[in-house]
């Protein structure tokens, strides 16, 4: 039976409560992280949670914690469950007001959530094994705020839905400039020449940890050219290779986009070279 924390207390999930006056049920009012886990071994701990206190302190919700108590918490709640490879699922929400009342309220203590969920083992370095993902695109409809790892996810999740509906695994979304932000759970990357290539960080993308993490590793590697810009859905179009981030698709290859092969219609080299790096050095952060 899979445990969750509650506030303080250790529940069977299912026993897990919160009130219904709490603000991330009325409004979304909360942060949340997904941090993966193989064998028992965090993948950028320190880098899900630096950014899970980012969003804290810029919806000014007043939770103090540090990444060692963090980490104290969590290890506490891992202890409790079983299994191997696992994402943690950790929420912080304003917390249960009195009433509904749009501004932040003054002495109401957050509600923390956090439980456990299987994941899959990592797909293996190979790309005629690999499982490849085929994609759709959009505009991207979402707030002006994506830089926040907020619980507010209905705009994520009607592109999702969106991209699901067609029979696709995820869709990328697109400016009014016809540039590419991310995809609708994850982060995204192109191929072209040999040079892999992502969107900057800006309010129009979550700084992905799995990017982070991809960047910093080929960067350390030096064997691969990488670019942080602006780019235009006419080279994503036009691009060798896809691959869409997350904590818990690690690097996924992208075969199909909008119905049309991507490159070849196969998954290419340099995804190969570039998860091969990753999974050598992941757990370095
Ligand atoms: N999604 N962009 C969006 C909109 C996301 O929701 C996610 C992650 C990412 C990738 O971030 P990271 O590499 O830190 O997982 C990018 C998570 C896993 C989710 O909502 O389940």
């Amino acid at each position: 039976m899979s445990i969750a924390y509650v506030n303080g207390a250790f529940v069977p999930l299912e026993e897990a409560r919160i009130s219904p006056l709490d603000r991330g049920f009325l409004f979304g009012d909360g942060i949340y992280e997904v941090i993966p886990y193989y064998n028992r071994k965090p993948v950028g701990f320190a880098l899900h949670m630096q950014r899970m206190i980012n969003g804290l302190k810029a919806l000014e919700i007043k939770c103090e914690k540090s990444i060692d108590e963090w980490r104290q918490l969590l290890d506490s709640l891992i202890d409790q469950n079983e299994g191997s490879n696992f994402g943690v699922y950790l929420h912080v929400s304003r917390g249960a007001d009195t009433k509904r009342f749009h501004a932040y309220p003054e002495n109401v203590e957050p509600t923390i959530f956090a439980f456990t969920f299987g994941i899959k083992d990592p797909e293996p370095v190979d790309r005629s094994a690999v499982h490849a993902y085929k994609v759709s695109s959009t505009e991207d409809l979402r707030w002006k705020r994506c830089n926040i790892k907020s619980t507010s996810l209905l705009g994520n999740v009607m592109h999702f839905q969106q991209g699901h509906a067609s029979g696709n695994n995820e869709i990328l979304l697109y400016n009014q400039k016809n540039e590419l932000t991310e995809g609708s759970s994850c982060n995204v990357f192109i191929v072209k020449d040999g040079t892999v290539i992502t969107p900057v960080e800006d309010n129009q993308i979550l700084p992905g940890i799995t990017r982070r993490i991809i960047i910093d590793s080929i960067k350390a590697d030096g064997s691969i050219p990488v670019e942080e810009r602006t780019i235009t859905m006419d080279e994503v179009r036009n691009a060798d290779e896809i691959w869409i981030t997350s904590s818990s698709k690690e690097i996924a290859p992208v075969t199909r986009l909008d119905d049309q092969p991507v490159g070849n219609g196969e998954v290419g080299p340099v995804w190969e070279k570039a998860f091969r790096i990753y999974t050598d050095r992941k757990f370095d952060y």
